[in-house]
Parts: C-alpha cells; sequence; structure tokens
C-alpha cells in the first residue's frame, strides 16, 4: 500500500464534512491572550520569570528519519559520495544536525515501519535481503538498519526514538527488537547484537507503540479496540525485558479523521496502564485548509493548540474513568508544513532504490508557520514532552541534499532558534494583542508570542511571529520581576515575498539577518516588528 490512498482519503474526508482542519474552528488557547484596544494598538506583553511552566523537555524539539525517498539512502547515509565517511555517514549531513543539536529523533517510521522486519536490516550487509517496500512503493536494500542507524545517532550525539511495527509485527517481535537493543549479554537476542559485533546495550528510552494504525491507508490497520489491546499487550512484553521503558501509543492521525478522539479514547481504555504517552501527528497547508489566505494559514498554529487541548482531555477523561494516578504526556511526534508535494509522483516510489518522494519545497510563509507552531509547543510545554518536526533530511525536511552539498531550507531557521534558545522553562504571559478576523476561525491575534526563562544561565528568549502581512507592530515588553541587562542575541526572519524559497541555485534567497538591539529603559522594552516575520531576541537579566 502506498500513501495514495492516505491522500483519497484525506480528499474523501474533506468532501464529506469530516472533521477536516478546514472546518475546524478556531479558539484562543494561549492561556492568556487577550485582545488589546485598536487595531494598530501596540502588543502588550507581561513577562514574570517566577510565572513558568514545568521545565521544557529538551525532546520538544526532535525530528523523524523514515525509510522514505532520500531521507535515510542519499540524505544521512550514502556510501559512495565523496562527502561521506567510512561509514558511509554522510559527512555534511552529520555535522549539520550535530550543530543543531537535535535531542531526539525518530526512526524508521512512519507508514514505512507498519511492514518493517528489524530482523531484515541488522547482521552482514551481504545477507540482507532487498525488499519490495510496500508503503511507499520503493525498493528497500536493509543496508542501513538498527546498527546503523544507532552508530548515526551516536555520531550526531542525540537519541533515538524507536518506531515499532504494530502493522504485520507482533508484540513479540517488538519485545524482541527491545532485547536486542537493551539487554547486555546472555539471551537470544542480546548475543545476536554482540554477534553482529555490538558489545554494550543502547538502552534506548523512547519506543512508538506503531504508526497511525487508526488509518486506513496503515499496513495492518485495524480497530481502535483490537489496536488497543494489542499495544497493551506489546507494552507488557516490552516492559518484562526492560521495565525503564517510556511507551507512546498511537494516537489519532489527526482531526481529519471521522474517529478524532473517539480513536484515542477507545484505544486508552484499553492500554491507559501500560503507556506513558500518546502520539499525535498533523500537517499543515496554504490550499485545501485556507483557500490560500495566508493570514488564515499564518493562524494554523493556534489549530495545533486546539488539537493539543483536545487530546489532552481526552487522556484526562480516561485518567478519571480508571481512577488512574498516572497523567499521560503528548508526543507530538510528527508535525510540519507539507501540502504540496503529496500525490502523483511525489509519492509514488516506482520500485526504485531512494526514490525522490516528499520533496517538499518550503517558502517564507511555510516558515513563519514552523516559528509559530514552535511558539504553540513550547507554550504547551507542561504537557507536550516529545515533539518531532517531521520530517530531516530530504524528506518535507529543512535540510535538503544533492552530489555537492547541503542545502537549508527556510523552515531550519525556526526550528534552529528553538534549538538554540528555547531553553529553561516557558513562561506564562499575558499577552494583549490587536486581532484580526479571519472567515472560518475566531479573532486572531496580529502578534504570536512565546517566551522561556533559562534560571540557570539567567537569560530570556522571547519569540515573536507577526502574522500582519502589510504592517509593522510595535511590542512592548513590561518587565515585572527584573529587567534585562543586555541584549545576548537577536535575529529576524523576514521578507517581501512570502513565496520565495532557497535553492541549490540561490541558497541564501531567505535566511535570518541581524535584529536591531532593541533598548530597555526601566522595566519596558519596546520594538518594532517587520510585517511578515519571525523573530527571536534572546536577553540576559
Ligand atoms: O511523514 C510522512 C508520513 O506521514 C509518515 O510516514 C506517516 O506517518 C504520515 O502519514
Amino acid at each position: 500500500m502506498n500513501s495514495l490512498p492516505r491522500r483519497r482519503f484525506l480528499q474523501q474526508a474533506a468532501t464529506l464534512g469530516a472533521a477536516c482542519s478546514a472546518d475546524f474552528k478556531f479558539a484562543r488557547f494561549s492561556w492568556a491572550q487577550t485582545a488589546s484596544s485598536g487595531a494598530n494598538a501596540a502588543t502588550r506583553v507581561y513577562l514574570d520569570s517566577r510565572r513558568t511552566l514545568p521545565p521544557i523537555d529538551r525532546n520538544l524539539f526532535g525530528s523523524f528519519l523514515e525509510h522514505l525517498g532520500r531521507a535515510i539512502y542519499g540524505g544521512i547515509y550514502d556510501p559512495g559520495s565523496k562527502l561521506s565517511d567510512a561509514n558511509g555517514f554522510r559527512k555534511d549531513v552529520l555535522d549539520e544536525v550535530k550543530h543543531l543539536g537535535v535531542p531526539i529523533i525518530r526512526y524508521p517510521g512512519g507508514n514505512f515501519v507498519s511492514g518493517y522486519r528489524w530482523l531484515d536490516g541488522v547482521g552482514p550487509k551481504k545477507d540482507r535481503p532487498r525488499v519490495l517496500e510496500k508503503a511507499w512503493d520503493s525498493i528497500e536494500t536493509n543496508q542501513f538498519g538498527t546498527n546503523e542507524f544507532m552508530a548515526w545517532c551516536k555520531a550526531v550525539g542525540t537519541a533515538p526514538l524507536m518506531g515499532l511495527n504494530l502493522g504485520t509485527g507482533t508484540p513479540e517481535q517488538a519485545a524482541a527488537l527491545v532485547e536486542y537493543c537493551n539487554v547486555e549479554k546472555g539471551t537470544h537476542w542480546s548475543d545476536l547484537r554482540r554477534e553482529h559485533g555490538v558489545a554494550e546495550p543502547y538502552h534506548v528510552q523512547h519506543w512508538c507503540l506503531g504508526n497511525e494504525m487508526d488509518g486506513p491507508w496503515q499496513i495492518g490497520h485495524m480497530s481502535a479496540t483490537e489496536y488497543g489491546l494489542k499495544a497493551a499487550d506489546a507494552a507488557r512484553q516490552m516492559r518484562y525485558v526492560d521495565h525503564s521503558l517510556k511507551l507512546i501509543a498511537c494516537g489519532s492521525s489527526g482531526p481529519f479523521m471521522p474517529t478524532y478522539l473517539e480513536w484515542d479514547r477507545e484505544v486508552l481504555e484499553h492500554c491507559y496502564d501500560y503507556v506513558d504517552g500518546l502520539s499525535l501527528h498533523r500537517y499543515f497547508g496554504n490550499v485545501r485548509e485556507t483557500n490560500g489566505d495566508s493570514t488564515k494559514y499564518l493562524a494554523m498554529n493556534l489549530s495545533m493548540e486546539r488539537q493539543i487541548a483536545e487530546t489532552a482531555a481526552v487522556c484526562d477523561y480516561v485518567q478519571g474513568r480508571k481512577r488512574s494516578a498516572k497523567k499521560l504526556w503528548l508526543s507530538f511526534d510528527e508535525w510540519n508544513v507539507w501540502y504540496r508535494a503529496n500525490s502523483g509522483d511525489a509519492v509514488d516510489g516506482k520500485r526504485q532504490e531512494a526514490p525522490h518522494l516528499l520533496e517538499e519545497v518550503y517558502n517564507l510563509e511555510d516558515a513563519l508557520l514552523v516559528g509559530g507552531l514552535l511558539n504553540s509547543l513550547i507554550r504547551n510545554s507542561d504537557r507536550v514532552k516529545i515533539a518531532c518536526l517531521a520530517q530531516l533530511v530530504n524528506v518535507i525536511a529543512p535540510i535538503m541534499t544533492n552530489a555537492n552539498g547541503l542545502l537549508r531550507q527556510t523552515i531550519l531557521y525556526p526550528y534552529s532558534w528553538a534549538l538554540q534558545f528555547g531553553r529553561g522553562a516557558a513562561l506564562k504571559l499575558l499577552v494583549e494583542s490587536p486581532e484580526y478576523e479571519v472567515s472560518g476561525m475566531d479573532h486572531v491575534p496580529y502578534v504570536d508570542i512565546s517566551a522561556t526563562y533559562n534560571a540557570e544561565s539567567k537569560e530570556i528568549s522571547v519569540f515573536v511571529l507577526n502574522r500582519d502581512l502589510s504592517k509593522s507592530r510595535e511590542v512592548e515588553l513590561q518587565w515585572e520581576v527584573h529587567a534585562p541587562s543586555s541584549v545576548v542575541n537577536s535575529q529576524i526572519l523576514t521578507g517581501d515575498d512570502l513565496k520565495a524559497a532557497n535553492s541549490f541555485e540561490a541558497p541564501e534567497r531567505v535566511k535570518p539577518r541581524p535584529f536591531d538591539k532593541p533598548s530597555t529603559s526601566g522595566t519596558q522594552t519596546r520594538f518594532e516588528v517587520p510585517p511578515r516575520s519571525y523573530t527571536v531576541i534572546q536577553w540576559s537579566l
């Protein structure tokens, strides 16, 4: 099965008026966002370093690599390339990901995982089978598998978020993979790993129990009850091997699903006691959902916040029904913009090795929305503990490769800022911003803000999305406890053309530039953000 049926499924759902994102009514979920009087008034933000959420889990800024298209082969692994090391790892990509400091990377899928036999990808490379990969109709050579991924993670300095096959795979095979990865020695599967040349166990902590099992496009798709029971069984068997695991059950594939939330409830009725987190997925676009209206598109992150609130509510409902002391956290383990390379040749592997699939080209407005989505994740970091920008290399990705090097797509920049500056804890801001109206939505603030406070380094970072397409917006920060002493860093991503994108020929068409350091007078800092912009400013207190 390839992803064409998923496309068709989405279209049908929209036609039938199912809960697709276009019909999703927006509401204010940023807890303290209020309208300020006057359409041109300054956005006033009150910051108090005593009012924070719990510390942000670094895994909030994770990413994802699937055996899909050129993500692995030709992306991170390219043994024939002049740019690769002795392991076949692309050095330029490795350095870029290491430099970004991505904390956790989901692998090996995605839709791919639901038909993947992990045993095909371990042991001597010459003995590994070349198989027909059914999710994307590609050829999988299995030259890159679990041990290569673990070695790459170590080289990059990231942690694996391992996906398990709960489509064609069994709970027994899932537990065997845990044993292969995490048991030191003296058992069948741990000794097999040692035979494969890896003496030390990997101690993989985080595991996804399948992928999008609610979707009719998924290999092994099943009902919520069937999946809930299977996930519970897999979790039990995996914990018999290693009780310290953190396990994530498959939630709904998105609000467009007719079974949205009902799937989550039913699944959790069966496996709540055995798991730690529930997954959410979401891809945004500027056609079907918005009719190409960029003012609406730039507000889509508010819809992500609604999805988080609704999914958390279901988790808490089941918690209450079960009288459980345990509160589940959320794993938003696929999120991004994806709406161009999602049909026809872009999703059809044509039985090729490493075909060009899902090679979305990102423009400025996509990067601005990605900034907004990161703001939303930061504001919800008390509940969302893992989130993965889907994906990382060549496939709906911030990093693209060709034979001669890599390209930074526009969306890389807001992501890199979250990684660099989004440290410590999210501040509970009080924001008063002028708003605008968009059809089918509630009022949307022109200025969307999140902020983090790092108590160790005494630094505050503020991330500002100006959704106004034509006007600059004034921002007034009111420091309620400490006024900052100096600006450590300030950068902006903006431009005249929302549709401008980078390419190998023009790699720096859209890139950040320094933002004039705002000065602080007394307890107030004022600055102006230009239209169509995403800005980060970091102060030292
Ligand atoms: O990330 C691309 C695909 O989108 C993944 O394989 C799947 O989980 C989702 O539908």
